[in-house]
């Protein structure tokens, strides 16, 4: 029976992923989030599974992430087959939306921790259960985002997104440092760019609706100037097309970043 950690599944990529994986009746899912009790569409969601877990932390959270590692363990008798990292601090904030450079460094570090060091500690957190899987693969996917490329940025003319970009790059990196750490361990560690993906549906309170309004005109401009892959597209799709590529993953993709179709990552042209 496959195990699948979604980290970061209370909504959005990550709630579609739990609900694909969940809907494999082979598979046990664990569901990672930092407030199950307020992930009220996760809760819809498990009504009546029995092959899923909702497990509690943050991802800037060390410790937390330590205990969601004995819960799994304790689940699978000590193994997980793969690892999906999703959970980000999505900012639509650029350099000038701050009222003084306090206020923006403060930001940026707490996006840092989330969306940088947060693929880092639930990586080195789980790497003892993922190491017990050793007939096949063992999987790591962290999700990417065009807002880590530079030449995007340029083509898309895009100064938001400031700290979530930058904090994306350096999960990018990240995510290639585990490739190569790991690599004669015969893990595959990609980054996997899921595309524009309209996540409204189950969008937090807090996401205003200037940030709703830019997302939509990002996604219809980069369909119609750059073609599907840069479509806006639904949860549903983005990760069914996702979950064939994270199926098919082999030791030669270790250290790839790869598109929801399975190029390799690269800004339009
Ligand atoms: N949507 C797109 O078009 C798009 C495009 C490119 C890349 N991506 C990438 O895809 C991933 C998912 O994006 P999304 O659009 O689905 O974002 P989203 O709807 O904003 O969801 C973000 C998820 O991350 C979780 N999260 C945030 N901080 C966390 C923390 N400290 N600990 C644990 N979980 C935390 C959130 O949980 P809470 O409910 O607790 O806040 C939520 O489940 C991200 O890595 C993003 O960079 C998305």
């Amino acid at each position: 029976m496959p195990s699948y950690a979604v980290i970061g599944a209370s909504r959005g990529i990550g709630l579609e992923y739990f609900r694909q994986l969940a809907a494999r009746q082979d598979s046990t899912v664990f569901a990672v989030v930092r407030n199950p009790a307020g992930s009220a569409h996760l809760n819809v969601a498990i009504a009546g599974l029995q092959n899923v877990h909702v497990v509690e932390a943050d991802v800037a959270d060390y410790p937390t992430l330590e205990h969601a590692a004995r819960e799994i363990s304790y689940v699978t008798g000590g193994k997980l087959d793969v690892l999906i990292h999703v959970a980000a601090n999505v900012i639509m904030k650029g350099f000038d939306d701050y009222d003084n450079m306090d206020e923006l460094d403060a930001e940026f570090m707490v996006t840092y921790k989330t969306n940088a060091l947060g693929p880092v500690h639930p990586i080195t957190v789980f790497l003892p259960l993922l190491r017990i899987r050793a007939s096949s693969t063992r999987k790591i996917v962290v999700l990417s985002a065009g807002a880590a490329e530079s030449k995007f940025n340029l083509i898309f003319e895009h100064a938001r997104m400031a700290a979530y970009g930058m904090s994306k790059a350096a999960a990018l990196i990240a995510t290639t440092k585990f490739a190569v750490k790991l690599k004669d361990e015969g893990f595959v560690a990609v980054s996997l760019n899921p595309g524009f993906v309209d996540v409204s549906g189950t969008r937090s309170a807090s996401a205003n609706d200037k940030d709703r309004e830019a997302i939509a005109v990002f996604g219809d401009r980069s369909a119609a100037e750059f073609g599907a892959t840069f479509a806006l597209t639904s949860p549903e799709a983005s990760v069914s097309a996702q979950l064939k590529i994270i199926d098919g993953l082999k030791p030669p993709d270790n250290g790839l970043h790869l598109t929801r179709d399975g190029a390799e990552w690269a800004p339009p042209s």
